[in-house]
């Protein structure tokens, strides 16, 4: 150890140490490189401490000079620390900012936990048929007037489908409508003709429930009213219907009876070898027509109506219409 040391020495030391520390400051990278220097320059065991404890070596009237030169020093050296690990902190956040950066816009592998219920597409897929030949959505309530659901629709008062068996009587002359068919009634008066509509919704009998009965099902009807429409124009539309339906398959009218048509005719689809009967339909009645003020002898149209449930269970082969409600997943998730 050397005996002597001057003051010039030691301030020429402290002047050096003060750039190397503001160099190698403004070259830390983080937060533990900043401590590691704090420590190695003004820590107990320090850089600084080793050039002040030459500093006894001095003369007494020396000493303080050195010893505010140091002060300066460390002074300094904070202060560059503090500033340099805010600077480094910031690159950290902005870096984690940008590493981290969610793109809400960007397109996504969400795979949508439920899909539609199948009588929902069936209904859909009928609706985009019908829509496709040109007609539009009508809907009517599901609790209907005695005159909606059967005197409009030429079934008279002591018809068997008034049957307290069938018809779920809600007092007064309200009830649940038995099928889709009030729906033409209120879109005719509504809506003079022409007019070519569909209307699917829900409708209720009082049938036990079996394999093939449910007290609440689907129906969707049809009715065109238009100058000088024929039994053709229904023959065409309701086998191009069920053919885009079923895919191109034989369809055939059998002579049938409704109150609200005349001739009237129930058809049927040859679906894997054998005949199955999809839907009814028919020429509006001028009965029907004359209720509502329409002259029979110029405006004639079309009628038709199908339950949904059948439909969808002979395309996708179901047994049993209670599993279409029983809401098992299951089953559900088949489709
Ligand atoms: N409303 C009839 C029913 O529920 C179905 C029906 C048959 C509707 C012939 C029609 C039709 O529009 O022309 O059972």
């Amino acid at each position: 150890m050397s005996a002597t040391v001057s003051l010039q020495q030691l301030t020429d030391q402290l002047e050096h140490l003060e750039a190397e520390a503001a160099a190698a400051i403004a070259n830390a990278s983080d937060a533990a490189a900043l401590e590691e220097l704090r420590v190695g320059l003004l820590g107990k065991k320090g850089r600084l401490s080793g050039v002040l404890g030459a500093m006894g070596r001095l003369p007494g009237d020396e000493r303080p000079l050195v010893g505010q030169r140091a002060n300066r020093l460390k002074d300094q050296v904070q202060q560059l620390l503090g500033a340099r690990l805010e600077a480094v902190r910031g690159a950290a956040m902005a870096e984690r900012l940008e590493r981290e950066r969610i793109d809400v816009t960007a397109a996504c592998s969400y795979v949508p936990p439920g899909h539609r219920h199948p009588l929902q597409s069936t209904i859909e897929e009928i609706v985009d048929i019908f829509a496709g030949l040109g007609y539009r959505v009508s809907e009517g309530p599901e609790i209907e007037t005695d005159h909606y659901n059967f005197t409009a629709l030429n079934i008279p008062e002591h018809h068997p489908a008034r049957d307290m068996q069938d018809t779920f009587y809600l007092g007064g002359d309200r009830l649940l409508r038995t099928h889709t068919s009030p729906v033409q009634i209120r879109h005719l008066e509504a809506n003079p003709p022409p007019v070519r509509v569909i209307a699917p919704g829900r409708v209720y009998r009082r049938d036990a429930v079996d394999a093939t009965h449910s007290p609440v099902f689907h129906q969707v009807e049809v009715l065109a009213l238009d100058e000088g429409l024929d039994f053709s124009h229904l023959r065409g539309t309701v086998t191009t219907f069920l053919q885009q339906f079923f895919g191109d398959l034989p369809v055939r009218f059998r002579a049938s009876y409704f109150p609200f048509t005349e001739p009237s005719a129930e058809v049927d689809v040859q679906w894997r070898g054998r005949w199955l009967e999809v839907m009814g339909c028919g020429m509006v009645d001028s009965a029907v027509l004359e209720g509502l003020g329409l002259d029979p002898e110029r405006w004639s149209g079309f009628a038709a109506g199908l339950g949904v449930e059948r439909f969808c269970m002979v395309r996708h082969g179901i047994d049993d219409i209670r599993r279409l409600f029983s809401s098992d997943l299951r089953f559900l998730e088949q489709f």
